[in-house]
């Protein structure tokens, strides 16, 4: 087991003190919770505290399923009690960078429909100032060139010194989301505002989603190397 694993795994035993009986569960995706969902199962805390549970990508579903967790949609559900999710980078805000993994869309929907979201992770996703790790930015395929340099002209104005991006790739191709779109990767280095700049970006047409998750994320469970958790 790698040093990142035992920060990941460490956030993920901790969060299950958060569950409780007859919950509505929205169900992240990545490496963290990946292991949460496998202490859900290995403990069968699915039936024990009878969780309803919605996923946030196919992924997250595929997993769940396979170890024989029920997953429920979204729209027969309706309103959840808690999200949790992991996350590529937060702030001592609690601002988020998420959709490493390319389920921001769904990510961002289930987070806004729970009374609560929780984020585990590994310490090491802790920074000063998001934008070291690259935005990422779901755009729809049409038209996406034409999208990616609206956004470029966008950060230019903003000041932005260098404004580097690639199309997310999956072998040759543009690696294509759950809801079908491509995701555009910006690398910006310091996003000194990220409610106003999540707000920017997703008023661009051809914008569907970014990757900035700001005032949704209410408590951040970090786990750091020697197992320890804090908690921002
Ligand atoms: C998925 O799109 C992302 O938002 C993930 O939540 C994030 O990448 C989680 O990272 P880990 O794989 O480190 O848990």
């Amino acid at each position: 087991m790698d040093e990142q694993e035992t920060d990941k795994i460490s956030a993920a035993k901790f969060s299950l003190k958060y569950l409780q009986k007859g919950m509505k569960l929205g169900l992240g995706t990545g490496a963290t919770v990946n292991h949460l969902i496998k202490l859900i199962a290995q403990k069968s805390l699915h039936h024990e505290l009878n969780l309803t549970m919605v996923s946030t990508s196919s992924q997250t579903r595929r997993l769940a399923e396979s170890l024989g967790l029920t997953i429920s949609e979204l729209d027969s559900v309706g309103q959840l009690d808690l999200t949790i999710d992991g996350a590529d980078e937060f702030d001592l805000d609690r601002n988020l960078i998420k959709g490493g993994g390319g389920a921001l869309l769904q990510e961002k929907i289930v987070a806004s429909s729970s009374d609560s979201m929780k984020v585990i992770a590994s310490m090491t996703k802790k920074v000063d100032l998001l934008g070291q790790f690259p935005l990422p930015v779901e755009i729809v395929a049409f038209g996406w060139n034409t999208t990616q340099k609206r956004l470029k002209d966008l950060f230019k104005e903003m000041q932005f010194d260098t404004i580097e991006c690639q199309i997310r790739r999956q072998g040759q191709s543009p690696f294509v989301t759950d809801e079908s779109n491509y995701i555009i990767d910006f690398y910006l280095g310091r996003i000194a505002a990220p409610k106003l700049f999540e707000e920017e970006i997703n008023k661009q047409v051809g914008v569907v989603e970014c990757g900035i998750f700001s005032g949704l994320c209410d408590e951040v469970i970090a786990g750091d190397s020697r197992a320890q958790v804090s908690i921002f």
